[in-house]
């Protein structure tokens, strides 16, 4: 396979060091031009919804009817917490709202599971905004926060209507870049023989991406034990310092050693941001077994222990985080 790729590339180049220049290569890069996002399409609208539309652009949308539903999506994946604005309520209108990466798993009743990974893939259920509803803008309760979805479903859950409008996600991850556009490294290569000839490029941008969302503020973990079904909470503590580099935005949102054998490499060449692994890093070190040396196979709350392997790859990762930081101070044993 290699062999048969290589040579077809017509460009390729990695740089660390500052920002990437600009080129063909940017029409790939999935993050965000701003840290607010709107929604961008309409997906699906469910029973009496008048003007669904006005909700991708600056208009307002009004559910009339118990279980009415209009299903938003957000181009890409975000994770963060949603705002919109209840224009017009009576005292008895009420929503939830329910979130999915995937648009298969859009429903009224429930998300994708972030809590558990239940077989009957309805864990989660629902956010309730209970009667009576505020006026003007509303912004979803922190702990509350989805670390991953592209689709946003606004379900009305009483007969009375209520307008909304001005519907976003501020994003979470990734909080120490104002600009999540601004890689430093940059990749693009052809592939004239393949039937998609930015096969590459798009797995490539794709990966810098995931990274990218997989790096989040420290109080936004999940919590464990896990929140009962219906349900999540996503407001534990993953360290000891932010941000730092979990497996998964949407789940386990934990720090896994073993995920950062990929992720650290990705975030090297797309970002050159070290800062969540020395965070993942010191995390890991700092819940050392006095007794045995053991290190543990997760990071907190999920703190789960006995991984030989992932103990190993605790090591390897302070190897690859020194390798690329030149950070001898924190590396150094003792320190
Ligand atoms: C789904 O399964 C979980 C256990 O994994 C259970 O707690 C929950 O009640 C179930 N949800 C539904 C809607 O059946
Ligand atoms: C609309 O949402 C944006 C982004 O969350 C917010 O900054 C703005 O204040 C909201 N507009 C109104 C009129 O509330
Ligand atoms: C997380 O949020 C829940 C619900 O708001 C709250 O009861 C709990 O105390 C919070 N936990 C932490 C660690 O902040």
């Amino acid at each position: 396979m290699v062999s048969v790729l290589l040579p077809c590339f017509l460009a390729a180049a990695l740089s660390a060091q500052a920002s990437a220049p600009a080129g063909p290569w940017d029409a790939f890069n999935y993050a965000p031009k701003s840290r607010t996002v709107f929604p961008t399409a309409v997906k699906a609208v469910h029973g009496p919804v008048q003007n669904a539309h006005g909700l991708v652009s600056k208009g307002t949308a009004t559910l009339s009817g118990n279980g009415a539903w209009v299903a938003l999506d957000f181009g890409v994946e975000v994770g963060g917490l949603v705002s919109l604005n209840f224009d017009k309520a009576s005292e008895r209108s009420s929503i939830a709202l329910s979130f999915t990466e995937s648009p298969v798993f859009i429903s009224p009743r429930t998300s994708d599971d972030s809590s558990y990974p239940s077989a009957n893939m309805s864990y989660d259920g629902v956010l309730h905004v209970p009667a009576p509803l505020p006026t003007g803008f509303w912004t979803q309760p922190p702990a509350m926060l989805r670390g991953g979805y592209r689709y946003l479903t606004i379900v009305s859950t009483s007969n009375e209507p209520v307008a909304v409008s001005n519907v976003s996600c501020a994003i979470s991850f990734a909080p120490h870049f104002p600009n999540l556009r601004d890689y430093s490294g940059y990749f693009y290569a052809e592939d004239p023989v393949f039937h998609d000839e930015n096969f590459l490029t798009k797995v490539w941008y794709a990966g810098a991406y995931t990274v990218q969302t997989n790096t989040v503020p420290l109080h936004t973990g999940r919590q464990v034990p896990f929140v009962q079904s219906p349900g999540w909470l996503n407001n534990a503590t993953l360290g000891v310092a932010g941000p730092i580099i979990v497996d998964g935005a949407k789940r386990d949102r934990a720090v896994w050693p073993g995920d950062m054998g990929i992720a650290v490499p990705t975030q090297f060449v797309s970002t050159n941001d070290l800062l969540p692994t020395r965070n993942a890093l010191s995390t890991m070190f700092a819940a050392i077994d006095p007794a045995t040396g053991a290190l543990p196979e997760s990071g907190p709350p999920l703190s789960q222990l006995g991984s030989d392997t992932y103990h190993a790859w605790t090591l390897i990762g302070t190897h690859n985080y020194f390798l690329y930081s030149g950070d001898g101070a924190s590396t150094r044993p003792g320190s």
